[in-house]
């Protein structure tokens, strides 16, 4: 399948209080601090990182999906520290279809302020008018109450739950299906 997106390298999109732009290999400290920790980690789709070995490879790997416009995958920074609190990103592109899903994350310390909604709408907003994306898709565990009132904000709408579809450490969970069509919201 042909990925027609080629991502800007030098890309800053700028919010009132954040900054979203590509995390360089200078952030596997602050990326690897975000994924080894077990409060943000707890709906996500395997466990928390061990070693910083694993942030400084998945920061390469990343690094080379975004230059074959792949994947798209922002870091998020505070705009006051320059500190790196989250990332959002959309994968799973499909150029024909327009189409891609999102994902997202925050450190703890930069939960429950309004963060991610404030990024995401920018992100989103990226997606549909500098990107041309149509629709856009996340899949997340039902339980978690803050993604999906995110999502709900930003007008995804939940399209159907997948029964029992990851096992994680032993634990099943279900995933919860959201949709956006951009052409329709943005
Ligand atoms: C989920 C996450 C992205 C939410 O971002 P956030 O900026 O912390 O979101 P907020 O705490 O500001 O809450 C967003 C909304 O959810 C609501 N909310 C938060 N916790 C809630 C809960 N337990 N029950 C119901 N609503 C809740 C907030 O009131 C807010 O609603 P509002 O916009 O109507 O005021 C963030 O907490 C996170 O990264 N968590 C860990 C990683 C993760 O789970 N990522 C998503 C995987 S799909």
């Amino acid at each position: 399948m042909s990925h027609p997106y080629a991502f800007a390298q030098d890309l800053s999109l700028l919010t009132p209080r954040l900054q979203l732009r590509p995390m360089g290999s200078d952030d596997a400290a602050a990326w690897f601090a975000i994924m080894a920790d077990p409060q943000v980690m707890r709906f996500w789709n395997h466990a928390p990182w061990r070693e910083l070995a694993e942030a400084q490879a998945a920061l390469a790997v990343d690094r080379q999906a975004y230059a074959e416009g792949q994947l798209f995958k922002l870091g998020i920074y505070r705009r006051d520290s320059d500190e790196l609190i989250g990332m959002c990103q959309c994968y799973h592109i499909e150029a024909e279809s327009r189409r891609g899903e999102i994902g997202y994350c925050l450190a703890s310390n930069a939960q429950g302020q309004g963060f991610m909604g404030e990024a995401l709408e920018h992100f989103v907003r990226y997606l549909g008018q500098g990107l041309n994306m149509r629709r856009l898709e996340a899949e997340i565990d039902p339980r978690n109450q803050a993604s999906a009132r995110t999502l709900e904000r930003l007008g995804f709408v939940l399209e159907g739950t997948l029964r029992e579809r990851w096992c994680v450490g032993g634990e099943l969970s279900d995933s919860g299906l959201y949709g956006l069509l951009l052409e329709r919201t943005v």
